[in-house]
């Protein structure tokens, strides 16, 4: 399957295969960035963003000027119909009537998958919420390509709000793909990766990250980089999130142990955790991240466009696939999920919890983890888990409740339309609590 006409929702939606063929179509572009305006002339470009964005809104318009097509912008969803109460299901179906792909940044964990469910072109996730932000992603692990050479056996420390940080979820999985090595740094326990992160390295690609507790007395792992993140405040109820952190600096670099050597990244804004002293060191390399996400992007746009395959036959070399014979994911897509009679997503940063009147709410059984302990139902939208009653084996009018083994065997067999999933009785809080605790902090041994 190409890449043409595809959403990206998250960093799983691609794989390595399919990273280098977007790698390798921006070097090609970045090398000569006013050389392409008749790639994607006549085409329009959507970008949404209901939350603050500089690097990912504008590089992405940047982007589609450099191919010689146009930009409608929502640069502050308070300034769009969503002031008068529509829908972000609606804006989609509108919106995807005036432009040829959609860039969509939200507040709501999987607003993206929700878009994508509704769009007749391509969605680009460019942040959900806490989730993901895959292309933020394609512009680290580029990064990290064009310094060192190569992703797949490099070490990658990752340290500040891994909690939060969708950027740091996005990448842990995209180095995940690439085949590196990941080493979790949380700056503060409050600030460990959420269990769904952890399950999902470790069921899809048998991942489990090394761990470093900062001044914990451990040495500092042999890196190739560092990737530094701030906390993300707005995503804490008010007064929970940690005191502000130290900034890093050279002393700090010094005491920690990172050498000269070890890149230094972030995928900014900085809010006081990364000290300006440090920008004129030849390791810092977060402004060039910053600058690599036009390339990436017009690469991601062109291919999605489908308009690279024109320069591709015209003899561009490089990848010997070609843009339409790239591989598909290697897990197959998210089907539509189960239906439910009476349950919602409980978790209420998802778009089925916030949008519940204009969504119907899905469920799917991760393909990854949890088996052991019986069937756990995702969120289509969210991904966070869920709890059931039981459900109903439609084809035979059989019920089987929670607990029974038949269960699993008859979700992990049974066609979405062939179950119903029944909701746990109301009264019961306990769903409210599981997905919170999916996002409790973590111990190094967990
Ligand atoms: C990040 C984001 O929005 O998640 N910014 C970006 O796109 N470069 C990181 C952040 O806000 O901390």
């Amino acid at each position: 399957m190409g890449l043409k006409g595809r959403h990206i929702v998250g960093v799983g939606d691609l794989t390595r295969a399919e990273m280098e063929l977007i790698f390798r179509c921006a070097d090609r572009l970045g090398a000569q960035p006013r050389a392409h305006l008749h790639l994607a002339r006549g085409f329009q470009l959507a970008t949404l963003f209901f939350e603050p964005s500089t690097r990912t809104r504008l590089s992405f318009e940047a982007a589609m000027g450099r191919l010689g097509g146009q930009v409608l912008t929502v640069a502050d969803g308070a300034q769009s119909s969503a002031a008068k109460g529509e829908t972000l299901a609606d804006t989609i179906r509108v919106v995807g009537g005036y432009a040829d792909a959609i860039v969509l940044r939200h507040p709501d964990e999987g607003a993206a998958r929700l878009a994508a469910d509704l769009s007749g072109v391509p969605v680009i996730n460019a942040g959900d919420g806490a989730r993901e932000h895959p292309t933020q992603t394609l512009c680290d692990l580029y990064t990290l390509r064009r310094e060192r050479g190569r992703i797949a056996g490099l070490t990658v420390v990752l340290h500040g709000d891994l909690k939060y940080g969708r950027t740091v979820h996005s990448l842990a999985c995209g180095l995940a793909e690439c085949g590196a090595r990941i080493v979790f740094a949380p700056a503060d326990p409050a600030l460990a990766p959420p269990r769904p992160l952890l399950d999902r390295l470790r069921g899809r690609w048998g991942v489990a990250p090394g761990w470093w507790t900062p001044d914990g007395g451990e040495p500092f792992p042999d890196a190739d980089a560092l990737y530094l993140t701030r906390v993300q405040r707005e995503r804490f109820a008010d007064g929970a999130a940690p005191r502000a952190l130290a900034p890093i600096d050279r002393a700090a670099l010094d005491r920690w142990g990172v050498g000269e050597q070890t890149l230094l990244l972030h995928p900014l804004p900085r809010a006081g955790e990364l000290s300006p002293a440090l920008d004129r060191e030849p390791r810092s390399a977060y402004f060039r991240q910053a600058a690599n996400g036009v390339p990436v992007r017009m690469a991601l746009l062109a291919l999605l466009l489908g308009v690279a395959e024109e320069e591709w036959a015209n003899g561009w070399g490089g990848p010997r696939q070609s843009p339409t014979a790239a591989t598909g994911p290697a897990v197959a897509a998210v089907g539509a999920g189960f239906r439910a009679d009476g349950l919602v997503c409980p978790h209420p940063a998802c778009v089925a919890h916030r949008e519940r009147t204009a969504v119907e709410p899905r469920f799917v059984l991760p393909s990854v983890g949890g088996e052991d302990r019986g069937p756990r139902l995702h969120c289509r939208y969210c991904e966070r888990p869920v709890r059931i009653a039981g459900a109903l084996d439609r084809a035979t009018g059989s019920y089987r409740p929670a607990g029974d083994p038949r269960l699993l065997t008859l979700l992990a067999t049974a066609g979405p339309d062939d179950v119903l999933l029944i909701a746990p009785d109301p009264s019961d809080a306990r769903d409210e609590r599981a997905a919170e605790a999916a996002y409790a902090p973590l111990s190094a041994s967990a």
